[in-house]
């Protein structure tokens, strides 16, 4: 996830090591390149590449960086592949401005062919760039500079916070439309951020700027107006007071629990970056040419895999075959050949298992596409495509935004592969009328999480003694519950094993002795199987436990129902993992471990 930081001082100073330390507090969101700009007597000095903050920093003499204003980005590639053209900060066409920005233009493709048109000068693919040439193109057509901001943002589509400054100029301006944006206020200097941590080693004294509005940052104070009138706006300064480990995690005990929560915010921008796209297209055309389809993933990502073969068969009617990868060299890549496609899938890009997995299917001709978090790693370069997932850094070992926001890319290419625009409203359709599905899925998530938590931490108390547990699914919810066995495992060090509700009778059955733990996912059209299951394993003392729609005929057979909000099969599935991470979460801090390190694991596995 970029960050963005704009510092403004009252004398002229080195700029170059407050801008190094900044950035060097931002590293936590996860990066491939890095910028600065000093902006002094009238000239702009921009030194930035891929790299890491200390490396491209020491290359380029960042320390040298002088004046009263400055900038630094760091960026986590979705437009444009990490180089050194598409790094930020970017310059307008004649290098009179420079910015920066985090978050995503979801309309960059549009507006760029427009500014070359225009006849500015285009320079990388990276949406950053297009944010300056938004506000060029209404400097250009002789508005002043607030007044260029305000039509800018009316342009620029998608979640971001941008900084800007003109060389010749004493201020910087920001914005924000749907990105975290703080605003500091020190001894004799003013600052900007992606967020509080870049901020709080400097000061304390913070301004909230809200979406739609736009802050003038001079060194000694600082103005917030409305983009939609111009209009002064008071926003009150605050003084933070938590540390600064508690605010890199948003106020959250944990990363995992941070990143749980942030689901919903990752599937909306995920869904906008898919809707502006063209990629899309070109994979979804490939898929529906191909003779078979492959989903290859290792661990959560496997999973995520599964759901998504579920989805295409049952909205597309297109087989698609799961498969680990490792595996998949075993038994798939003699058999394929250059008629078939495959979608590998990594949260890190760089798991060994699924780069041999690439290889393998390549050399028998098969074509190989990808879906990555980390744009810029081994998969992200060695497919023919591949989407980004958008969800940032995931800091915590146990993937959760990462799987959920694969599970909505599966989702949408399956909407795309059934011929549907999933960028329409959804007319006519039960769950919401005038939205499309992908603007009512992080809703529905956000209201999953708040409707299910207190309930979770309770269950998770109950059942907290047991090493041995099951989470059982079927259909869409059988790779859900596969994941929650996983997370289980990996942050409880329970045995959890996940498994087809249908397959608990050919074996399973014997271990179940009084209050032992089984969970069910149900969706909405297999309540009476599930049911069935509940009384099979009932009857022998389980403690049975249900994450499914509201339906009166679980709550007469199961001990606890998690109710989910109403939604239809493929979308419970995905909320359905919610309460399971959540329930794996509060166990492993009811046990003392950290969920964020469990032992023996690391978040990227480049071994066989
Ligand atoms: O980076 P990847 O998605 O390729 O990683 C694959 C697995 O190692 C990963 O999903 C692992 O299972 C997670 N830590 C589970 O939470």
């Amino acid at each position: 996830m970029c960050g963005i930081f704009g510092y403004i001082t009252n004398k002229e100073e080195a700029l170059g090591p407050i801008l190094i330390a900044a950035a060097e507090r931002l590293t936590y969101r996860g990066y491939d390149s890095v910028g600065a700009a000093a902006l002094n007597n009238g000239t702009i000095d921009l030194r930035k590449d891929v790299g890491k903050v200390e490396q491209v920093a020491e290359k380029y003499s960042f320390t040298e960086l002088r004046g009263q204003r400055g900038i630094t980005q760091l960026r986590w590639a979705t437009f444009g592949e990490p180089s050194q053209i598409n790094a930020q900060p970017h310059l307008d066409s004649d290098g009179d401005m420079v910015g920066a920005h985090n978050g995503n233009v979801v309309n960059n493709i549009e507006l760029r062919e427009q500014f070359i048109a225009e006849g500015m000068t285009v320079r990388s693919q990276n949406d950053g760039e297009t944010c300056v040439h938004a506000v060029e193109r209404y400097i250009n057509r002789g508005y002043e500079f607030i007044d260029a901001i305000r039509l800018a943002y009316g342009d620029l589509e998608g979640d971001y916070a941008f900084v800007i400054g003109r060389a010749n100029d004493d201020k910087l301006y920001a914005f924000k439309k749907g990105s975290g944006m703080v605003v500091g206020l020190g001894e004799g200097f003013t600052c900007v951020s992606s967020d509080l941590p870049s901020i709080l080693p400097l000061t304390r004294e913070v301004i909230r700027p809200q979406d739609g509005e736009i802050v003038t940052l001079w060194a000694d104070r600082v103005e917030v107006r409305s983009v939609k009138d111009g209009k002064l706006i008071d926003r009150k300064q605050e003084t933070v007071t938590e540390s600064m480990d508690a605010v890199q995690k948003g106020g959250y005990a944990h990363f995992m629990l941070k990143e749980i929560h942030e689901q919903s915010q990752v599937a909306r921008e995920l869904s906008h970056v898919l809707n502006g796209n063209r990629e899309v297209d070109v994979l979804v055309g490939k898929m529906k040419n191909a003779r078979h389809l492959y989903f290859i993933g290792c661990g959560t990502s496997y999973h995520a895999a599964s759901v998504g073969a579920v989805y295409f068969a049952q909205l597309a009617g297109r087989a698609a075959i799961p498969v680990l990868a490792p595996q998949g060299i075993a038994q798939y890549a003699p058999a394929v050949s250059h008629a078939d496609v495959g979608i590998f899938v990594s949260q890190s890009g760089e798991t060994k298992d699924v780069l041999n997995a690439l290889e393998a299917a390549e050399a028998h001709g098969m074509e190989c596409f990808g879906l990555a978090n980390v744009v810029g790693s081994t998969l992200t370069k060695s497919a023919s495509l591949c989407l980004p997932l958008c969800c940032g850094y995931e800091i915590s070992v146990p993937a959760t935004k990462t799987f959920t926001n694969q599970v909505v890319t599966f989702l949408y290419l399956a909407f795309k592969m059934e011929g549907k625009d999933p960028s329409s409203p959804l007319d006519g359709h039960s769950l919401r009328s005038g939205q499309s599905i992908f603007e009512v899925i992080p809703e529905l998530m956000e209201k999953t999480i708040e409707m299910v938590e207190p309930q979770i931490k309770a269950i998770a108390k109950d059942i907290n003694e047991w090493n041995d547990l099951y989470c059982l699914g079927y259909g869409a919810t059988y790779p859900i519950a596969l994941e929650g066995a996983l997370k289980l495992k990996e942050i409880t060090y329970a045995h959890c094993e996940g498994m087809l509700s249908t397959e608990f009778k050919h074996g399973p059955l014997s271990a179940v002795s009084k209050g032992f733990p089984i969970i069910f996912v149900a969706g909405p059209n297999d309540v009476p199987l599930i049911i069935s299951g509940i009384n099979e394993v009932k009857v022998r003392g389980a403690r049975t436990i249900v994450i499914a729609e509201e339906d009166p005929r679980l709550h007469a057979n199961a001990d606890d129902v998690i109710v989910l909000p109403k939604s239809d099969p493929q979308i419970s599935a995905l909320l359905g993992v919610l309460p399971l991470q959540l329930l794996s979460y509060h166990m492993s801090v009811m046990r003392g471990f950290d969920p964020d390190f469990p032992r023996n694991l690391s978040k990227t596995l480049t071994v066989d």
